[in-house]
């Protein structure tokens, strides 16, 4: 299958990825699910009789994580984050400054490789939740922000005294303000079905649905049927004709039913098949709605039907974090279709890896540690009855991850050679109309100076999209800072007056 990444499916990396992102392309990925350490202040390790053995991450945060560079590149590509990184420092202190400038600039990657029709669900517990809620909302549009999905991960909690803290967080933003619904449906509340499925025939158990919906009706929605009058109550008749109902009707009972299009002829096509209650005391009629239809409710942002990975599940790891297939599995199958690609840039023991091999995704996992790639495998052998051979390489023909160590090359970057970059200033000039695109001033070509957005100082690069035309005093202010900083001296010397 091919995808726009320059990254085949299947691979993992094994690196810090940061590094490994950066190598990645534009715009590619379809699902990102990231479950980063969490600012705990623990170090986790796996027992050495698991097959995480070695397995061993620190999750303690300093001022040193807030490395200079990082601050700088998030100021100058986004000022929003830094600014939410300068009110948590005050609001919070050092170490959780140094936790959020490591997470930004691995977001701000992350941003660029998902695609704009892609989803993103960011992992994470109260320890920094809220700070992350405020990074993403500037990084992936608050208009984007579709669930903060509450997980129930585990049950008891030891310290009586206090409120457990039982519950993850997994903030979910897409463009799309859809998931796939009929792919995760889950088993009806029992509590539900108790208190409404409490009627029952030859047929099954089944509930009573209102067969009529408000205002009065004009037409025939508003005449008398079997003798009952809906515009008394001030409602019309209202028999179902879209819909999951509709459609399991048509199927089991009545051919055709969806294509009836009076009201009344509807009311009488059910009551020939015996789907309209009619209660003893000549009440107004209602619709059967029988559970065997009832294709399962979608789950609320509140999980609370996936249980942690137990002492003895068969997909346990000894991966001190690891998270249920069961989790992964649901996140994948909402927000991603086969064949899409799916990202786990901190993969841990592959969860996501694993998940989404299973429903036919394409995936690429992330993890700092070298054990992820062992895991893998086991897990592939394990899971998916994948028979490696290390020895001839056999078993390997259909289904062969690469671990890989190094970052890839973007393909999707035209680096411009030195002579090209001659050619590149005309171009500018005329898609800039021959404007200095900070004064906004007309001005010939020759004054004008080639000016990268992102410094090459701070990694920015010789190429198309991080250069523009600047005149000299223009080009003098901006030095090494962001495009916002020009402005707003320039606003300040009223040479920009808006
Ligand atoms: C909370 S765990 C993820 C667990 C995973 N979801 C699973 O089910 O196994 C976080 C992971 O991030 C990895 N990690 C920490 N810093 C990293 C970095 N800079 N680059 C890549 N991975 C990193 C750790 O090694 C750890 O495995
Ligand atoms: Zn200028």
């Amino acid at each position: 299958m091919a995808n726009a990444c320059n990254v085949p499916s299947r691979t993992i990396f094994t690196g810090d990825n940061l590094d490994i992102l950066r190598g990645i392309n534009s715009e590619c990925v379809d699902l990102i699910y990231l479950d980063p350490p969490f600012n705990s202040n623990r170090t986790y390790a796996a027992p050495l009789d698991s097959e995480a053995r070695g397995a061993e991450f620190d999750d303690v945060w300093t001022l040193d994580d807030m490395k200079e560079e990082w601050l700088d590149e998030i100021e100058i590509r986004m000022p929003a984050l830094f600014h939410l990184i300068n009110g948590a420092k005050l609001a919070h202190g050092e170490s959780m400054a140094g936790y959020l400038t490591f997470m930004s600039v691995r977001l701000l990657e992350l941003h660029r490789v998902l695609k704009s029709t892609g989803s993103i669900y960011l992992h994470c517990d109260d320890t920094a939740a809220h700070y992350l809620k405020s990074i993403m909302d500037a990084l992936f549009g608050w208009r984007n922000y579709r669930a903060g999905i509450i997980w129930k991960r585990t049950s008891a909690h030891n310290d009586s005294r206090r409120f457990g803290r039982v519950q993850d967080y997994i903030l979910f933003y897409s463009r799309r303000g859809m998931i796939n619904a009929d792919d995760i449906r889950i088993p009806l509340d029992p509590e539900y079905v108790e208190q409404f499925y409490r009627y029952e025939d030859a047929r099954g158990v089944y509930r009573l649905s209102d067969l009529t919906a408000p205002r009065i009706g004009t037409g025939e929605t508003g005449r008398l049927w079997r003798g009952h009058d809906p515009n008394k109550s001030g409602r019309q008749w209202n028999a179902p004709l879209r819909g999951h109902y509709a459609a399991w009707i048509e199927e089991n009972f009545i051919p055709g039913y969806r294509e009836i299009v009076s009201p009344l002829a509807r009311l009488d096509a059910l009551d020939d098949v015996e789907l309209i209650y009619h209660p003893p005391n000549n009440g107004m009629p209602a619709l059967k709605r029988y559970l065997e239809s009832n294709p399962g409710q979608v789950p609320t942002a509140l999980w609370i039907d996936i249980s942690p990975v137990g002492p003895h599940a068969r997909e346990r790891t000894g991966w001190k974090t690891q998270k249920p297939l069961a989790l992964l599995e649901r996140i994948i199958a909402a927000s991603s279709n086969p064949g899409d690609l799916v990202l786990d840039p901190f993969c841990g023991c592959a969860t996501a890896c694993i998940a989404a091999e299973k429903l036919g995704r394409q995936w690429i996992g992330i993890d700092i540690l070298p054990q992820a790639a062992e895991v893998l495998r086991d897990r592939a052998r394990r899971e998916l009855q994948i028979p490696l051979d290390d020895g001839d390489g056999s078993g390997w023909e259909d289904w062969t991850p690469f671990i890989l160590t190094e970052p890839t090359r973007r393909t999707d970057l035209t680096l411009l050679h030195p002579l090209d970059i001659k050619s590149e200033k005309d171009l500018l000039y005329r898609s800039q109309m021959g404007r200095c695109i900070g004064c906004e001033y007309e001005l010939p070509l020759h004054v004008l100076t080639i000016d990268h957005i992102v410094p090459r100082s701070r990694g920015g690069l010789d190429a198309v999209g991080n250069l523009q035309l600047l005149c000299h005093t223009c080009n003098a202010i901006k030095g090494n800072r962001t495009m916002e900083y020009l402005r707003t001296e320039l606003r300040r010397r009223e040479i920009l007056t808006d």
